[in-house]
């Protein structure tokens, strides 16, 4: 369903695609999972058992989004943008094991997923060289590129993503009314024009998928391959949703709530025509009521916290006094859903979600303190689409892959990489900025990347052998001291408002409780949670072992969806606590690019350092 944003042009689609032999209208600009899911097709790759996926994570992660594009197979329908006359159709059941080296060939491609337009092509190579080199341009990556030019670096900021942004502030894909944006948007827009105009070089649409050392990374495009070199690097790869495996999560139309925010605001698609929204967390309330706001019949905002407990006035007292702004517009959300009575549930989660090779119905039940659902007060509704948001999970593998010191959050169940305030990580000359490192949202990501760039800066500087710009009391160090303080201020006051509002927002933290015996843990590899119960042997004591017995986690998402299930699960029949056990190690490519990228490219093998005190051990 296509709707209206202020501020972003409504021109009708302009364009045509084919999907299965079968016109499509579409908007140039769009992704072919936007033109997808507004013509209420939902279904993308189709499963070696023959169950039919589609968008899930929309920021190419899952990989569940997977085309056929002009012939080519392993096009992650949410990264790319439609073309006139474009064919498309639903990418067939991966094959293990190819047949013929032709046929290995296409299936290689085929499963490094990203691909460029003429496989065949040689790709062309570039070197990029920089004194700091961030990866990702969202909030922090900005920040950080921003901070480094004001102290003196060369800058070169990576994203895989065609234009910068990152999630928070992903821009519409069409004509704009700048005034009339709404105010995400236009910080969006005013801190990418910062970033530019500092003279720090963007480069769009290029992934990083591997490392041969803190100085030197590899990134991928569709038509070439890079080697960056950089004296200090600032990581701020930000994060990915947190899954929460029941029954029928893997039906098309059910996606993450930031799969359908980025439709929403990217493209102006929404999820469906009746939503429902489930999980843990503000942004499924700001979700929720942006698709109210846009016409779609929101069912229920299913929310396993209890916000309305009296115990939360100090939360939100201590929210007022450290975020007003972001208060006032949790308030004006949740005013938009009771206008527009949508029944925000507290202590809910969605259980359920059946349908005919779609999300059609879905079951409601409140949860129970040890995050099982309970039998009494279950409700089904009938929906085209369920939104999911349970919460982030920091994208660490490249700074782990380079050897940061990473521990486990046990609030959250996610590994977070070790370091100061400033960023500074383990492992010299790599930083760690933004939600890549803790959760924390845009305003703590934007602060601690402008502390890790001004850090970066200082690294890059210290190994040219370069003085500190400026005279001891100049102009110029005034600034930027000026400028580190004012950060550090920021990033406490964020803090302290992230703080309390994970308190209103504290809930049991769900892995495994809502699947039941059948429920596929792995999506990828479609393993389901009696298959691991059933080979997670006490001895095994890893989620590595548990991995390569049942191969969940080997798919393409690399096992970021099902290694918390996987990892608690040995953790539990080894009898140690989950965060004795690392998870599983990060492996390039980290996210899949063409196989041609990574032919001749050899990355160093990895050092990773567990949880496990002290223990560090090479990747397998
Ligand atoms: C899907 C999604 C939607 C969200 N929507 C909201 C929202 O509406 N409101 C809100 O308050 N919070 C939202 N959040 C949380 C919010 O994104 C963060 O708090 C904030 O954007 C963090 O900023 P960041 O710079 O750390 O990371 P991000 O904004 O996520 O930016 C990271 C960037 O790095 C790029 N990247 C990652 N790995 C690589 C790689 N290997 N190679 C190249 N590029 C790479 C990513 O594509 C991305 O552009 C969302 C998070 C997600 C995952
Ligand atoms: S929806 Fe495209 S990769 Fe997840």
């Amino acid at each position: 369903m296509r709707v209206a944003k202020p501020g972003v042009s409504t021109a009708e689609a302009d364009l045509s695609v084919s999907l299965s032999g079968e016109a499509l209208a579409a908007r140039a600009g769009e992704s072919v999972a936007a033109a997808l899911v507004a013509a209420g097709r939902y279904g993308c790759r189709t499963t070696r058992s023959g169950a039919a996926r589609g968008v899930f994570c929309g920021m190419g992660v899952c990989a569940e989004c997977a085309v056929t594009i002009d012939g080519v197979g392993g096009r992650l329908a949410c990264l790319e943008k439609v073309r006139p006359g474009m064919s498309i159709e639903p990418d067939p059941p991966a094959r293990r094991f190819a047949a013929s080296a032709a046929a290995a060939g296409a299936a290689a491609a085929g499963a490094a997923g990203a691909a460029g337009p003429d496989e065949k092509a040689p790709l062309l190579e570039e070197e990029v060289r920089c004194e700091v080199l961030v990866v990702g341009a969202g909030p922090a990556g900005l920040a950080a590129a921003v901070a480094a030019r004001r102290a003196g670096a060369g800058v070169v900021v990576v994203d895989e993503r065609s234009g910068a942004g990152g999630q928070y502030f992903k821009q519409p894909a069409f004509a704009v009314e700048e005034e009339a944006l709404d105010r995400q948007y236009r910080s969006g827009r005013q801190l990418i024009a910062a970033a530019l105009a500092s003279g720090a070089r963007l480069v769009s649409g290029v992934r990083v998928w591997g490392q041969d050392g803190p100085g030197t990374l590899l990134g991928a495009a569709p038509d070439r391959r890079y080697v960056f070199r950089a004296e200090a690097l600032v990581i701020s790869s930000g994060a990915f949703e947190r899954a929460v495996p029941f029954p029928g999560w893997t039906l098309p139309g059910v996606m993450t709530t930031g799969a359908a925010q980025t439709l929403l605001r990217s493209y102006l698609v929404a999820a469906g025509r009746r939503v429902l929204v489930s999980g843990n967390g503000p942004l499924n309330i700001q979700v929720a009521a942006e698709l109210v706001a846009a016409g779609v019949e929101v069912v229920a905002v299913a929310e396993l916290a209890r916000l309305y407990h009296p115990g939360n006035a100090r939360f939100l007292a201590q929210m007022a006094l450290t975020g007003q702004r972001q208060l006032l517009d949790g308030s004006r959300y949740l005013a938009t859903l009771r206008r527009a009575g949508v029944q925000v549930l507290g202590g809910h989660a969605v259980v359920e979600v059946a349908g005919d090779g779609r999300a059609q119905v879905a079951t409601l039940a409140p949860i129970g303190p040890d995050g099982r659902a309970l039998q009494r007060g279950k409700r089904r509704v009938e929906v085209d689409a369920v939104c999911l948001g349970f919460g982030f999970v920091p994208s660490s593998e490249l700074a782990r892959s380079l050897g940061c010191v990473a521990d486990l959050d046990e609030r959250s169940g996610a590994l977070v990489v070790r370091r100061d305030r400033a960023g500074r990580t383990s492992v010299p000359g790599v930083l760690v900025a933004g939600d890549g490192g803790r959760i924390g949202g845009a305003e703590v990501a934007r602060a601690s990347g402008t502390l890790a760039g001004i850090a970066a800066a200082e690294v890059a500087r210290r190994r040219a052998g370069r003085r500190t710009p400026g005279r001891p009391g100049s102009r110029e160090r005034l600034t930027l001291a000026a400028g580190r303080r004012r950060a550090e201020l920021q990033l406490r006051r964020d803090e302290a408002f992230q703080g309390a509002l994970w308190g209103l927002f504290a809930a049991p933290r769900l892995v495994e409780q809502l699947a039941e015996a059948g429920t596929i843990v792995c999506r990828c590899e479609e393993v389901t949670l009696s298959e691991l119960e059933r080979a997670a042997e006490p001895w095994l004591a890893a989620a590595g072992p548990l991995k390569r017995a049942t191969r969940a986690g080997m798919g393409k998402c690399q096992g970021r969806y099902c290694s918390p299930v996987v990892t608690a699960l040995a953790a539990r029949r080894a009898g140690v606590a989950a965060g004795r056990l690392s998870g599983f190690m990060p492996q390039a490519p980290f996210l899949p690019v063409p196989v041609g990228a990574i032919a001749e490219a050899a990355p160093a093998p990895m050092q990773t350092t567990s949880p496990v005190e002290g223990r560090t051990f090479p990747e397998r």
